[in-house]
């Protein structure tokens, strides 16, 4: 089946429109961030947010599925020596809207420039946060399973009589974790903290994401033919990264020059931005040690 990718040029807000209802599977974007990159591609001031993003969510709940997931990469910034409060009023705002908030991810960027400020460190991480239209939303874990790694042979090994029963009742969640049932596996479940280097390939884009973290969320919310929609879609990382896995895919970008881009892009399967996407598959600890 051939792979189809999408491409509009122009403001979300109004293309949206033409997009079915019920029709996309996941959408996955990282909309301009409040007052950030004025210079290149326009910024909105931090107490307009919620009431600029609002008429989008309410196209985007239309579009998306009952069984399909929306995740959100965003991150507040410093106002006047303060984090500001616009992404938490977006999530509440957004559940006033019917979208329910399922969960939150951490993007871990490994490689954040060093620097000194007065008053805080360095920022070195990002919220990708994941809403749905229904709680049995479609959920691949098994796509994103990392290597157990050492882990397993050091702590594992000198295990004691609690770990070796199911462990029900320490926080009376009434989950057990019957640790011991891991021994013999060599892969494990992911948590929900990703640690990527922001670098990527594409460095014709001030803020271009690195191809595996769309690729790792397609994986674990889409199959192949499914329909991926970005509708801030930048120079196109979130359409390239579905074509690759076999996902047919919508993106809406408003600046002319990189909508051209992508379009050159996404039409030269040769192009550099074609390489094989990198898999996500060292082990958590690894991945955690490896920092700057
Ligand atoms: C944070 S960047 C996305 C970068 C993208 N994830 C990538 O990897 O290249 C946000 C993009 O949204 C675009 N944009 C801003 N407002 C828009 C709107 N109303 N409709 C469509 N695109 C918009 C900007 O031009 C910018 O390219």
């Amino acid at each position: 089946m051939e792979i189809k990718t999408d491409l509009y040029l122009g403001d979300c807000k109004e293309v949206l429109r033409r997009i079915a209802d019920n029709s996309v599977d996941l959408i996955f974007t990282s909309p301009p961030y409040a007052d950030q990159r004025k210079s290149t591609y326009g910024g909105i001031h931090p107490d307009r947010y919620v009431t600029w993003f609002l008429p989008i969510a309410e196209e985007l709940l239309r579009v998306l599925k009952s069984s399909g997931t929306f995740v959100l990469n965003i991150k507040e910034k410093v106002v006047d020596g303060e984090r500001s409060t616009y992404v938490m009023e977006l999530i509440l705002a957004l559940r006033r809207l019917g979208w329910l908030w399922t969960e939150e991810f951490i993007w871990h960027k490994k490689n954040c420039y060093p620097g000194k400020w007065p008053n805080r460190f360095r920022d070195a991480w990002e919220r990708l946060l994941q809403f749905n239209k229904t709680r049995s939303f479609k959920m691949y874990q098994e796509e994103v399973m990392v290597p157990m790694g050492d882990w397993a042979k050091t702590r594992l090994k000198n295990l004691s009589v609690t770990d070796r029963i199911r462990d029900n009742s320490r926080v009376g969640s009434g989950f057990g974790k019957n640790i011991s049932n891991w021994l013999e596996r060599d892969k494990a479940y992911p948590t929900n903290v990703l640690h990527l280097a922001t670098e990527c390939g594409n460095k014709n884009h001030s803020a271009a994401f690195p191809e595996e973290l769309p690729g790792w969320f397609i994986k674990l919310f889409t199959t192949k033919h499914d329909t991926v929609l970005d509708p801030f879609t930048g120079s196109g990382t979130t359409n390239l990264a579905a074509k690759k896995l076999q996902r047919h895919s919508i993106g809406i970008e408003i600046v002319p020059e990189y909508y051209a881009q992508i379009k050159t892009a996404i039409d030269a399967d040769n192009a550099p931005l074609f390489k094989l996407m990198p898999d996500y598959a060292q082990t958590e600890n690894q991945r955690c040690l490896a920092v700057c």
